[in-house]
């Protein structure tokens, strides 16, 4: 069954992750089908559009649409491949799981002999194993793949997490090298051969567990490191050293490569999957736990400069202070607000009520829900009059169009650079 060719696949989950997996893929002249639970979703990308941001790919689906490679769907279908890329949250201490397996229980109907299903989603080590057992348990009438069994199979099972950077995502899924853990050695070789259609990447191919515990153990170490910067960033303030110039004088060490501090860790990858490993082993994980803890910290002390320089401004002026807030995404020059440390203090800023806030935000059209209708708070979209008009500028995402503000126009401002821009 495993040298079965395949010639059309079924990825389920279209957003960051599976929206430009199924273009790639779909560009290389295989038929493929997106599934998204989203109705919107699916329309959009069946008038050849998308729904997120991500440079170059709106080109490569519309041209995949309009080819006919690819068409979007609520409902999965007869496919030789299945690629899972759904949300695998974190909630109460525990990683939320349910995505994967209603996918899962969506495409056992649609399992047949010769099928490969490959899980996407990051997932703590034993998950994929997981799903092969709810795969088995609704189709008895097929052979699944055992960790130690090398008996005959129909349905290859395989793990391949997924690396690539937002912003960057076109370029990196066809070349960064990944990691392919099969359930057995014979589900490897067929998920390498998946990968092959679009990767120009080494293919590395281990165990299921291992491939799920690399992806964790990938962010974990951002993780770490950034914390590592976070802690110095207070180290600093308290003592009166420029963090910035201390890092850049560091890393002139040939061995040291300090990372950079911010006002927090964001999105839903470095913030969420330390977690998972502590999860897994919670009496092993002084260090992870920790670094989460120092990083989850960070918002709380920008929030702390804020209210300093927001009593500092009134004081000073005796009226209600105007407040510039310069991003709201967890990184720059992406539209993703999840788990964005910079949307958590706009947030709370707002919630004071005790200034105009200005917030800005590049890659969006309009405040998120959390933050609209809120008394004080304005979305702005002209960076200098912003600038112009505020008396504190708060610098959260190091978006482009930030870098070009004049350093004169901020002559008269209280400055709160936490990402170095200005340092
Ligand atoms: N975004 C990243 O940069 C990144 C990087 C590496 C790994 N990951 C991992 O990839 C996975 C997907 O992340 P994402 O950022 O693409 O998420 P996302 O929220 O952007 O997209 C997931 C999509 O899956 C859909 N969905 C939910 N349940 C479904 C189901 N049962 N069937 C079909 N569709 C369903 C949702 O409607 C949504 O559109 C997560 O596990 C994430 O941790 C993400």
């Amino acid at each position: 069954m495993s040298s079965a060719p395949i010639g059309k696949i079924c990825v389920l989950g279209l957003g960051y992750i599976g929206l430009p997996t199924a273009s790639v893929i779909a560009s290389r002249g295989v038929d493929v089908v997106g599934v998204d639970v989203k109705q919107d979703v699916v329309d959009c990308i069946n008038r050849g559009e998308i729904h997120i941001v991500e440079p170059d790919l709106e080109g490569v689906t519309a041209s995949a649409v309009h080819r006919g490679h690819l068409r979007a769907s609520t409902e999965p279908e007869p496919a030789d491949a299945f690629v899972i890329a759904v949300p695998t949250p974190f909630h109460d201490g525990k990683a939320e799981l349910g995505y994967v397996w209603s996918a899962a229980r969506a495409i056992a109907p649609h399992l047949r002999p010769g099928t490969l299903v490959v899980l996407e989603s990051t997932s703590p080590p034993g998950t994929t194993d997981q799903m092969t057992r709810i795969l088995a348990e609704s189709r008895p009438d097929l052979r699944f793949p055992a960790r130690d069994g090398n008996g005959p199979v129909d349905v290859n099972i395989a793990y391949c997490p997924e690396r690539v950077l937002p912003g960057r995502v076109l370029t990196e899924l066809i070349d960064n090298s990944r990691v392919i853990g099969g359930i057995s050695a014979a589900c490897s070789d067929r998920a390498k051969a998946l990968y092959r259609i679009f990767c120009r990447g080494d293919l590395h191919v281990t165990d299921a567990r291992t491939a799920e515990m690399c992806k964790l153990t990938e962010n974990a170490f951002r993780d770490v490191n950034i914390a590592f910067a976070n802690e110095l960033s207070r180290v600093c303030d308290t003592i009166g050293i420029n963090v910035w110039e201390l890092i850049r004088l560091a890393n002139q060490h040939p061995r040291v490569n300090i990372l950079q501090p911010g006002p927090g860790v964001g999105g839903h990858c470095i913030a969420v999957d330390p977690w998972f490993i502590v999860e897994a082993a919670p009496d092993a994980t002084p260090l992870i736990r920790t670094a989460r803890q120092v990083n989850d910290d960070k918002p709380k002390r920008v929030l702390g400069m804020v209210r300093e320089a927001l009593e500092a401004t009134r004081a000073a002026t005796g009226r209600r202070p105007t407040v510039a807030l310069l991003g709201l995404a967890f990184k720059a020059d992406v539209d993703d607000l999840r788990e964005s440390p910079a949307l958590a203090i706009a947030e709370t800023v707002a919630s004071w009520n005790d200034c105009e806030t200005l917030v800005s935000e590049p890659n969006i059209e309009d405040l998120p829900a959390s933050l609209s209708g809120m008394e004080g708070v304005r979305f702005v979209t002209d960076i200098d009059q912003t600038v112009a008009a505020a008396d504190i500028v708060v610098m959260l995402v190091n978006h482009r169009p930030y870098l070009a503000i004049e350093r004169e126009s901020l002559a008269s401002k209280t400055i709160i650079d936490t990402r170095g821009v200005w340092a």
